[in-house]
C-alpha cells in the first residue's frame, strides 16, 4: 500500500478482531512488523490477522496477552524487542463494554471495564514508555471513544474508562514530549465490529443517532488515522484526542 511505517516495528492490542485487526493489517501494509496481541481465548482470530498480513507479504506474529495483567504487558513489549529489535509504536486498543444504566451496573462489571480499558492502557503505556525511553523515540496511540469526549447513555463504566484514557494520553504526552515520544488517542464513533454487531438493532440505532453521517464506520477508517498518528508524518502531533466519528461530538 505504502511506506508510512517502513522499517518500524510495533504492537497492537485487541488485534484479533475489529478495529485492532484493521490497524495491524494497515500498519503492516505500510511497511511495519507488527505483533498482534490479544487474549489466548482469541488466538484463532489473532492467527487470522497474522495470516492476512503474511499472505500480503507483511511481517506479523501473534502474542497472547491479557492487558489487565501487568506481567503480560511487560512480556509483550519484551517480545516485540526480542523479535524485531525495537518498539517504534504501540496501539493500546483492547477494550470491553457493558450496557446498563449507571445504578444497575454491577460492581464486578464496572471493575472489569476499568481493569481492561483504563488500567490495561496504563499498564501498556508504562512498559511501552520505559522501552521507548531506552530506544530514544516512539509513538503511542490509545483507543478512546466518542464516549471519551461526552456521555453515552447506558455506558457509564465504559464512558468513565474512555475519559480516563484521554487523561493518561495527555499526561503521557506532556511528560515525555522532549524524550522523542508522542502519545495520542483516537475517539471512534459507531464502527461496525463484533463489539457493535453483538448489540441489538435498536441499540445500534441509538448509538448511531448522534452522528452527522448516518452510517456505521468501517474499522479501516479508524486504522487510517491510527497508522498516520504512529507515523513520522505526525511528528508535531502529541496529546490529541482525535475524533474519528462522522461528526458525533461536533454537535447534535
Ligand atoms: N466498535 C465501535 O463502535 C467502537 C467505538 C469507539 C471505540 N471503540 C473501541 O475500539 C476498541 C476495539 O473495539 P472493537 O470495536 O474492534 O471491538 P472487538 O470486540 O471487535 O475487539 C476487541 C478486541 O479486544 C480483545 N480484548 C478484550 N479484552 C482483552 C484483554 N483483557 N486483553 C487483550 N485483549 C482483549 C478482544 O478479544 C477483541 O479481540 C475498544 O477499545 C473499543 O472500546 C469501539
Amino acid at each position: 500500500m505504502g511506506a508510512l511505517l517502513s522499517g518500524k516495528a510495533g504492537l497492537v492490542t485487541g488485534a484479533a478482531s475489529g478495529i485492532g485487526r484493521a490497524c495491524a493489517i494497515r500498519m503492516a501494509a505500510e511497511g511495519a512488523a507488527v505483533v498482534v496481541a490479544d487474549l489466548e481465548s482469541a488466538r484463532a482470530g489473532g492467527e487470522q490477522t497474522v495470516q492476512t498480513i503474511t499472505e500480503d507479504g507483511g511481517r506479523a506474529e501473534f502474542f497472547a496477552c491479557d492487558v489487565a495483567r501487568a506481567a503480560d504487558n511487560q512480556a509483550l513489549v519484551e517480545h516485540v524487542v526480542d523479535r524485531f529489535g525495537t518498539l517504534d509504536f504501540a496501539h493500546n486498543n483492547a477494550g470491553v463494554g457493558v450496557h446498563t444504566l449507571l445504578a444497575d451496573t454491577e460492581d464486578e462489571d464496572f471493575d472489569r471495564v476499568i481493569a481492561v480499558n483504563l488500567r490495561g492502557t496504563f499498564l501498556g503505556m508504562k512498559h511501552q514508555i520505559r522501552q521507548m525511553l531506552r530506544g530514544g523515540s516512539g509513538a503511542i496511540v490509545n483507543t478512546s471513544s466518542n464516549a471519551g469526549l461526552r456521555g453515552v447513555r447506558l455506558l457509564s463504566a465504559y464512558t468513565a474508562s474512555k475519559h480516563g484514557i484521554l487523561g493518561l494520553t495527555k499526561n503521557g504526552a506532556i511528560e515525555y514530549a522532549n524524550d522523542g515520544i508522542r502519545i495520542n488517542a483516537v475517539c471512534p464513533g459507531a464502527i461496525m465490529t463484533p463489539l457493535m454487531s453483538n448489540e441489538s438493532p435498536e441499540r445500534q440505532q441509538q448509538i448511531l443517532r448522534p452522528q452527522a453521517m448516518s452510517r456505521f464506520g468501517e474499522p479501516d477508517e479508524v486504522a487510517a488515522a491510527v497508522t498516520w498518528l504512529c507515523s513520522d508524518e505526525a511528528s508535531f502531533v502529541t496529546g490529541v484526542a482525535m475524533p474519528v466519528d462522522a461528526g458525533s461530538v461536533a454537535g447534535w
